[in-house]
């Protein structure tokens, strides 16, 4: 590394006028459209009340970056010159500033930091006419907790200016160290401390020499930020061909596309593996790289099934050839892995949509791997999930079972049974017509009970509440769901994580057991399901939608 280069300072308080931050920050942190993000001290607002609230923070690291798209590098700088001015004692930032989430998480715990701001609004697309975000982790790697994030929204309220430095820009080019005042900035490469984790956890040298022989992979990373950490994990280290990294270059518009690694977003992997025959394994990661979609030659793994088969198969994995301590999966992914769980007797866990909720069970020691069926999975080797964790998962299980992806499958449903599962979303609702057609079928939920729907009987039909079993805390209004007496499911929720206008998410589940029929269109299976929920929930009359955007 350079020697440090040292800045003047001059620490400045700028005034704002009126307190304008107008959305409580998620799970996901604060993501809004670029341009509105882009309003003079918008960002810098958020910021501060971020630098104000976060525990440690005077005296503390920071871990920086962001996923490489349009505003990244500018945001990093505003954060840089703010933290200086709050007395952060060390800002850990990367070349071009380009950090995956799981590799973000990774760097907080390996530094101690007290947390992390990570920009990124995932899978939503970038640019000056897409969307721009701003996560915010705590010092165990993971997204901030709700009462954190109550709390930066409640700063926000009532704040009056910012503290900001004004210097010059720092190099993001290459790795170098630095100081602002008394604060040291350490550009690092932002790839090596991740590909060494991943090197800890998986046998290179078994994958390798697997992919090596005549098992042909595809890797997509949409023009976001996995390019880098896949090149160097499948090009350098596997040895897999040149040219296996598609889209490995990170824009700041993602190419135009949507870096969301699904049958939409990815048609074009998913046309090279589903209708051609040159490869054998595809996968693809989203924006920040915590997503993944698995794909076999003519099979596309649902994210609900890939939890259960690492589950079954955990054993293939250096990192978990002991055992698993449990798993846990959000309320709307299939019921799978639950199977699995129960046969090799694990305890499995059933929590509320999006990460924060698997990191209290992760931390408290209570489980290994947890899986949400929006593509995501994870371990506890970080507090997020792992988008090329899972991919390296995969091949390292296909290459101690010398078979192929939709073999692997065949064999797993033969085992465990199919559930039949799939995810219709309706984007672009109007937020008045989503909110009424929602409480609506709440109302209706308990007339439900013991009525027939879908050719079955409901057996239970609530709003899932959450007990945390290691706070105790109460999460409610987690989806409406309908449980029918053969354990088929629907559940339907509202999405907390679009920017335009309302997203209802209908989740369909039937479970085939061993001896049924294994290998249907899933949604022929679910049919009879799909009728009903129509019908019930009235979403064609109410949203004038004839078919959901996107089917997963
Ligand atoms: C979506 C997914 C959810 C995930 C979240 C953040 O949230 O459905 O599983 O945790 O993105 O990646 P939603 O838009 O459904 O609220
Ligand atoms: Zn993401």
């Amino acid at each position: 590394m350079s020697p440090t280069e040292l800045f003047p300072a001059n620490n400045k308080r700028i005034p704002i006028d009126k307190p304008f931050i107008d959305q409580k920050p998620g799970t996901s942190g604060l993501r809004k459209s670029t341009r509105y993000f882009q309003q003079p001290h918008y960002l810098e607002t958020f910021i501060e009340a971020i630098l104000q609230t976060l525990p440690g923070i005077d005296g503390g690291t920071l871990i920086v970056g962001g996923d490489g798209r349009f505003w990244n590098r500018d945001s990093i700088d505003v954060i840089i010159k703010m933290a200086a001015a709050h007395g952060v004692q060390k800002i850990i930032t990367t070349v071009d500033g380009i950090l995956s989430t799981p590799a973000a998480s990774h760097l907080i715990r390996t530094n101690n930091a007290v947390g992390g701001i990570i920009l990124s609004a995932s899978h939503n697309s970038g640019g000056v006419d897409g969307d721009f975000g701003v996560k915010i982790n705590g010092s165990n790697g993971g997204p901030a907790s709700e009462s954190l994030t109550n709390q930066i929204y409640a700063a926000t309220k009532t704040l009056d200016g910012y503290q900001i430095i004004e210097t010059e820009q720092i190099s993001l080019d290459k790795t170098g160290q630095y100081a602002i005042a008394s604060m040291n900035i350490e550009v690092i490469d932002g790839i090596e401390d991740y590909i060494d984790l991943m090197q800890k956890i998986f046998d290179f040298d078994r994958i390798s020499a697997f992919i090596k022989n005549d098992f042909l992979i595809a890797f997509d990373a949409l023009h976001a930020v996995t390019g880098p950490y896949a090149k160097r994990l499948f090009e350098d280290l596997l040895g897999a061909p040149l040219g296996t990294v598609r889209n490995g270059k990170p824009l700041e518009d993602f190419g135009g596309g949507h870096p969301d690694p699904n049958l939409t977003y990815a048609k074009d992997l998913a046309d090279l593996l589903l209708l051609g025959q040159e490869y054998a394994f595809g996968a693809a990661c989203d924006g920040d790289g915590d997503r993944n979609m698995i794909l076999g030659r003519n099979c596309f793994v649902n994210p609900s099934d890939s939890l259960a088969v690492l589950t079954a198969n955990s054993d293939c994995v250096p990192a978990y050839s002991k055992g698993l301590l449990g798993v846990a999966r959000s309320m709307p992914t299939s019921s799978a892995v639950d199977i699995v769980a129960k046969n090799i007797g694990i305890p499995c866990y059933e929590t509320p949509t999006g990460w924060k909720f698997f990191g209290n069970l992760l931390d408290a020691g209570q489980i290994t791997l947890c899986g949400e069926e929006s593509f995501g999975t994870g371990s506890n080797h970080v507090r997020e999930k792992d988008g090329l964790w899972a991919v390296l998962f995969w091949l390292q299980i296909l290459a101690s079972k010398q078979c192929s992806v939709k073999d692997l499958m065949k064999q797993h449903w033969t085992s465990f049974g199919r559930h039949y599962y799939s995810r219709h979303d309706y984007e672009s609702i109007s937020t008045e017509i989503a909110n009424d057609l929602y409480k609506t079928v709440e109302s209706k939920l308990p007339s439900l009970i013991g009525q027939s729907f879908g050719g079955r009987h409901v057996s239970l039909a609530d709003n899932f509440v959450y007990k945390d079993p290691i706070d105790g805390s109460i999460t409610r209004n987690q989806g409406l769901r309908i449980i029918l007496d053969d354990g088929s499911r629907i559940v339907l929720r509202l999405s907390g994580t679009g920017t335009k206008g309302a997203t209802l998410r209908v989740y369909l589940e039937s479970y085939v057991s061993p001896k049924g029929h294994l290998e249907q269109d899933p949604q022929i299976a679910l049919k009879e399901l799909i009728v009903a929920i129509d019908s019930f929930a009235e979403i064609t009359k109410r949203t004038g939608m004839l078919k959901p955007t996107v089917i997963t």
